[in-house]
């Protein structure tokens, strides 16, 4: 379950101090020096003067879709992260990649997301400030300041906050239920300000799914707001914003006879109110769809997906194929395409000597969390049963201390294993790119997408039958297919499926599999047709 708040009354006091002692970032901002004409979130924090807030019209640059298509579906994608500026894993990396695409098929996306400290001086620099409101958090309330870019064709607001956002990480702190309630309220208080009037508000995972409920139990009848669509998406069911029960009326501000939207469990639960109150619901595959309304994988809301089956679907996701793409991209040692694939073979003896293997054997890797869902447990218990002999591993992530410590160990004790416990994106592309196969055994898989990174590099994904992996990975052993499946999650099926492969990896259909790995479409033009047919 994702972050709880364990002590209401300290976070209500803490909240009380922020307004008496702790000033917002825009209006620390003093004066902006007479030839400053566009503050930005960078120059607001130092300078001495509040800057004006723009006319809505002229903050918000339409994007290119609205600059020629006035009827462009508009859509207000909300996130608690999205890459470049701020991320930790999967939603980033959707967020920092759909809109672009949906903007491609005709829409206009925008994206909005808090102001989080970690965003780097070169992104604040270029933002633009639209303007402040106040928000209601329960009682409190809550100076909000707002910004834009437009990066890469897409807009992006920043809900500004110094008091729940300049902090380290972006989940996880003693007041998250406050800090993403006054966001989701950010959101829809924002409509007006940046003059974007969305048809449809686009929700994502358990830190924004407030939204969709305060919609329909406030914002739907107030002035401005009347008709806009509400869909929301379930990038991992297992984290679901749930809060003590205590703490509806004084933090969330929702109404006692509403309590039944988000009551679930003796619990508040965020993601079950969003599933009560959004129009539609979709999961980033659909076979999670299918496995979320069962009781082995519904995390105790089977029950309440079931009753609402009618409104969720399974939309797979894309991968960015731009930046993973091994014509192209520069982290690699050398180029190569689906056409010409030579250049894997530098690639693998980069990595090669990067790992220290002395051997030739085919190269096995493992980019992932170091958790036991995603299969880790499975693949340390491959590597204690000495399977080596037949291939090098190179395992690269962080996670879970058990999984640290055996993997750091068995990469310091083996020739033939190396692992890197930490996540660098260029060392990820040099390990896609040198590989031969890709393990992803995970218990369970929303979507994922390192599998789909992995056949872009013509590495083969060897994964378990379940959620994203199911829907994008099909066996080879069975005609076409661009990789190895197993079903049952033990050590055995792992082995025997590893096993498989590497007897494959020596015969000449090896090549044929690659190519067919390499000419799969994991573009986001086919999942953002699919969304566009969603938001109709
Ligand atoms: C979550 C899921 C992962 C999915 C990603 C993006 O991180 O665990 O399977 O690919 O979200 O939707």
């Amino acid at each position: 379950m994702a972050s709880k708040v364990n002590n209401t009354s300290k976070s209500s006091k803490t909240a009380a101090e922020n307004k008496a002692e702790k000033k917002p970032a825009a209006t620390k901002n003093t004066a902006t020096k007479a030839t400053d004409k566009k503050p930005t979130a960078s120059k607001i924090a130092t300078a001495s003067k509040k800057p004006a807030a723009k006319k809505p019209a002229e903050a918000s640059k339409p994007n290119a879709a609205t600059a020629e298509n006035k009827t462009a579906k508009k859509i207000l994608f909300v996130t608690a992260e999205a890459f470049p500026f701020a991320g930790t894993g999967g939603l980033g990396e959707v967020a920092g990649s759909l809109p672009k695409a949906l903007n491609n098929v005709g829409a206009d996306c925008r994206v909005i997301m808090p102001l989080f400290g970690s965003i780097a001086e070169k992104y604040r620099q270029k933002m633009t400030y639209i303007g402040q409101t106040h928000v209601m958090v329960g009682w409190r309330n809550q100076y909000c300041g707002l910004f834009s870019l437009t990066n890469d064709g897409v807009t992006t607001y920043f809900v500004d906050n110094e008091y729940y956002f300049k902090r380290d990480g972006i989940y996880g702190h003693f007041d998250d239920g406050e800090r993403w309630a006054f966001f989701c309220r950010a959101v829809l208080e924002a409509i007006p300000l940046v003059g974007f009037k969305p048809d449809v508000i686009h929700s994502n995972d358990h830190a924004t799914a407030l939204v969709p409920v305060y919609y329909k139990t406030e914002y739907a009848s107030r002035y401005g707001y009347n008709g806009i669509k509400n869909v929301f998406t379930i990038h991992n069911l297992e984290y679901q914003g749930c809060y003590p029960s205590f703490i509806l009326g004084d933090v969330f501000g929702i109404a006692e006879h509403d309590r039944w939207i988000v009551d679930f469990n003796w619990e508040l639960n965020c993601v079950k109110g969003a599933i009560e109150s959004a129009d539609k619901v979709t999961t980033v595959s659909p076979t999670y769809a299918k496995e979320i309304q069962t009781p082995e994988r519904g995390y105790g809301l089977h029950d309440i997906l079931c009753r609402n089956a009618g409104k969720l679907s399974g939309i797979l996701n894309g991968v960015n194929v731009e930046e993973y793409n091994p014509e192209k991209n520069t982290s690699i040692a050398k180029h190569y395409s689906a056409a010409d694939t030579s250049g894997k073979t530098e690639c693998k003896a980069a990595l090669k000597k990067e790992c220290g293997f002395e051997d030739d054997k085919p190269i096995v890797a493992v980019i992932s969390r170091l958790a036991g869902h995603k299969g880790l447990d499975l693949v340390k218990g491959l590597l204690e049963r000495e399977w080596l002999g037949r291939a090098n591993i190179v395992i690269l992530g962080t996670g879970e201390k058990y999984l640290e410590d055996f993997f750091a160990w068995y990469g310091g004790s083996h020739k033939s294993a190396k692992t890197f416990i930490t996540y660098n994106k260029d060392l990820a592309h040099r390990i896609y790119s040198g590989a031969d196969m890709f393990l992803m055994p995970s218990g369970s898989e929303p979507c994922g997408l390192s599998q789909m990174m992995a056949c872009r590099y013509g590495t083969i994904p060897i994964v378990r039958r379940t959620g994203g992996l199911a829907d994008s990975i099909h066996d080879c052993r069975s005609g076409g297919g661009n990789g190895f499946v197993f079903d049952d999650y033990t050590v055995e099926a792992l082995c025997d499926t590893v096993n498989a492969a590497i007897d494959l990896y020596y015969k000449k259909e090896w090549k044929e599999l690659m190519l067919r790995a390499m000419n799969c479409d994991f573009t986001w033009d086919r999942s953002a047709v699919e969304y566009m047919r969603l938001y109709e």
